[in-house]
């Protein structure tokens, strides 16, 4: 009688232990993977319907935790558990992945008409890989800083930290896509975000625990600013080029800017820089070819544009360019503002003080941004990374010409030289590869954002870049 009621009291007691003691060795696991759950997006105003799943939502940053972060993550439509996980990113410093990337360049649904209707997205990058869009750093579209003394810190470095810390925090809500290829992709200044963020994540690897290791494999880049001089260079040039500036301002701005000595202006210089800016007043910086938004007037790149100091400086990223429609942007903005799609998607749920826009009027200091990247660049190279550069060959910004100054300036061996590639019997691009494992490609007739306007071109791009494949060499 006396055991059978100890037996009761211990085993009673062991029973409320056990799950206790259960759960303080992991006391983060559980309620992370069960955040997932809440993040699951099942019910997005104007979506067609899909069978894949996706999520949406805050992962708030230690240790602090006065910042949030925002993704959106869509798994791949079928093999999820197969394929690789890429993190796409947008630039700015300022704008949005999910406004941009996600919403009107490679995600599965894209903003149409007025913010009403999302199209499905044939060519959506989710058709090979789990894709996941993050909103950073702090201040950019849902993503905020209870503190906002956090927005005066902002800068590269920062914007590296907290990316970084993101993802750890986002495998302990996702344990599953932990062990999966992992790569990167970005266009415009994400030239710095991500051979950063890669050689953060290469850096943290080495002394990392298996908890935290990210199995880093390589990165892509387009249309990426990655060394001020040959970037500025290589924008003159361009402009010279395509028949958008005289010879008269062309030879003038040489000789008294010096752009082809290093990437300082003086006062004399800003003069004529004025001349280059207007001469693209009228038209698309970031793709010359494609007509503007007539009835947006609050949208005229030019204006921000027209301050010539600001060539090389970061508030000339701020502005992002629009694509075949060129008001789409105007429809994201409307849609992203709307308070049923918000809900749908755990977004601003703290009520943020001011309307979401593209690319953030937020942020107030931008206090580190490096020259060049390049250095950067060829440490991952001799690491073994995957590294991809890639340029839509219609854009004025960042174009072409910087992009082959700049990985000139690497000076790096051949491996196989300039080609066409293929896709569908016609030219795409361009081509070539060097020794250690930079490709270069072109995508031909594309601007600034190149799935805009090369969708399937990017999707083959992309999926070549993912296989290590070469591009198709023939038409056939
Ligand atoms: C910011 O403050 C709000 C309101 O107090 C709170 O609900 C939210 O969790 C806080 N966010 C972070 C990241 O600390
Ligand atoms: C789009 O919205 C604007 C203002 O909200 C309205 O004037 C216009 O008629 C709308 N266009 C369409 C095609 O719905
Ligand atoms: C540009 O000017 C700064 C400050 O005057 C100087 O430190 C830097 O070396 C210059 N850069 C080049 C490439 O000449
Ligand atoms: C967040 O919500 C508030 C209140 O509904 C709204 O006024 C604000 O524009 C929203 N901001 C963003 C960034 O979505």
């Amino acid at each position: 009688m006396a055991k059978l009621s100890t037996c009761f009291f211990l085993c009673y007691l062991l029973l409320i232990l056990v799950p206790i003691l259960a759960q303080s060795r992991q006391p983060y696991g559980e309620e992370e993977v069960l955040q997932k759950e809440v993040d699951r997006v099942t019910n997005l105003p104007g979506q067609p319907p899909v069978n894949f799943r996706q999520y949406a939502g805050y992962v708030k940053l230690p240790p602090q935790n006065q910042k949030a972060l925002f993704y959106w993550f869509f798994e791949a439509q079928d093999g999820a558990a197969r394929k690789p996980l890429v993190l796409w990113l947008n630039g700015g410093p300022g704008c949005s992945s999910v406004a941009y990337g996600a919403a009107q360049e490679l995600g599965p649904f894209l903003v149409r008409s007025n913010g009403t209707r999302l199209t499905f997205n044939k060519f959506s990058w989710n058709k090979v890989a789990n894709m996941l869009f993050l909103e950073a750093p702090v201040g950019v579209g849902f993503s905020y800083t209870n503190n906002t003394e956090d927005l005066r810190t902002l800068g590269d470095q920062i914007t590296a930290a907290d990316s970084y810390s993101f993802l750890i925090n986002w495998f302990k809500r996702f344990p599953n896509f932990k062990s999966h290829d992992f790569y990167i992709a970005g266009e415009s200044y994400a030239g710095h975000y991500v051979p950063q963020l890669a050689e953060l994540i290469y850096e943290k690897n080495k002394g990392s625990s298996k908890d935290s290791h990210i199995n880093l494999k390589g990165f892509m880049i387009g249309n990426a600013a990655i060394n001020d001089q040959t970037d500025t260079l290589g924008l003159v040039d361009y402009a010279w080029s395509h028949a958008i500036i005289s010879d008269q301002l062309y030879n003038t701005i040489n000789k008294e800017c010096g752009f082809k000595q290093s990437s300082n202006q003086t006062a004399g210089c800003a003069q004529h820089l004025g001349g280059f800016m207007e001469a693209y007043s009228d038209i698309d910086i970031y793709s010359i070819y494609t007509p503007v938004c007539l009835n947006s007037p609050g949208r005229t790149y030019p204006k921000l544009l027209a301050a010539p100091r600001l060539l090389t400086q970061h508030d000339l990223w701020h502005k992002l360019p629009s694509g075949y429609d060129p008001c789409t942007e105007d429809y994201v903005e409307k849609y992203f503002n709307r308070k049923d799609v918000q809900t749908a998607l755990h977004a601003n749920v703290t009520k943020l003080p001011y309307p979401y826009t593209t690319c953030s009027g937020a942020i107030r200091d931008w206090n580190d941004s490096p020259d060049t990247v390049l250095p950067t660049i060829q440490k991952l190279l001799k690491a073994g990374l995957r590294i991809w550069i890639y340029s839509g060959d219609t854009d004025g910004r960042v174009p072409v010409t910087s992009t082959r100054y700049s990985i000139n300036k690497m000076g790096l061996k051949i491996k196989e030289e300039w080609r066409a590639w293929f896709h569908k019997s016609q030219v795409a691009g361009w081509v070539e590869t060097y020794e250690g494992g930079l490709t270069l490609a072109t995508v031909r007739g594309a601007g600034h954002q190149v799935p805009v306007f090369a969708p399937d071109q990017s999707l083959s791009l992309f999926t070549h870049f993912l296989s290590a494949n070469t591009l198709p060499s023939s038409r056939f």
